[in-house]
């Protein structure tokens, strides 16, 4: 990407200076600006309720969380405390709330993350047996590719009538 807030000297003498390659680049500036301006996000949309959203968002908060806690971890070679960070973001996490998840939010959507909560199982019970922080920066390494994955496919909304499994009484339209 070039530079595109360079100075612009525009008197007529550097005018003349201007040399293709730097009109190539403010061109470049201008299609990326324009591009970023119309981008429309293309990621499949999840609608659901509000307090969903904060059920989704605060675990993922606690996996970015986690996932640090553990490279700081791993960086120091503490494979207990290893364990320890990655236990809690194992399949334990998932299941204190995400049976009634299940039905709002689509079967290859909650495989992925599923994966990612076994990821982190094997990865406290790998760190506790074989002890090996290089094994387990590979594991996470690995592991991020489904954080990545996930979220280059799905975005979530809010909705006030998510397809279903609302709680809020029943609303006709006449
Ligand atoms: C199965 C899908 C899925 C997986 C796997 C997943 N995420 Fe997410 N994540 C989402 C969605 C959906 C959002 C909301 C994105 C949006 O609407 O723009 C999100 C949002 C986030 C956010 C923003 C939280 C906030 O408060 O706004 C963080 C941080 C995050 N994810 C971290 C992670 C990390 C780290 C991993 C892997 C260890 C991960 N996620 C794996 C689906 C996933």
């Amino acid at each position: 990407m070039p530079h595109c807030y360079g100075r612009l000297d525009l008197n007529v003498g550097v005018v003349r200076e201007i040399n293709l390659k730097k009109i190539f680049a403010i061109a470049l500036c201008l299609i990326a600006t324009t591009v970023t301006a119309s981008d429309i996000d293309e990621r499949r949309v999840l609608p659901i309720t509000e307090m969903q959203r904060n059920h989704i968002l605060t675990e993922m908060r606690a996996l970015l969380a986690g996932t640090q806690n553990i490279l700081s971890a791993l960086a120091t070679d503490d494979m207990a405390a290893v364990a320890r960070h990655a236990r809690p973001l194992g399949t334990g996490m998932a299941h204190k709330g995400e049976d009634h998840m299940q039905a709002v939010l689509p079967q290859e959507f909650m495989q992925l993350g599923m994966s990612v909560h076994k990821d982190f199982d094997q990865m406290a019970a790998d760190a506790e047996s074989l002890k090996d922080s290089r094994h387990t920066l590979k594991q996470l390494s690995e592991s991020m590719n489904k954080c990545v994955a996930c979220h280059a496919a799905y975005q979530i909304r809010i909705t006030d009538q998510p397809a279903k499994l609302h709680t809020q009484p029943m609303q006709h339209k006449h």
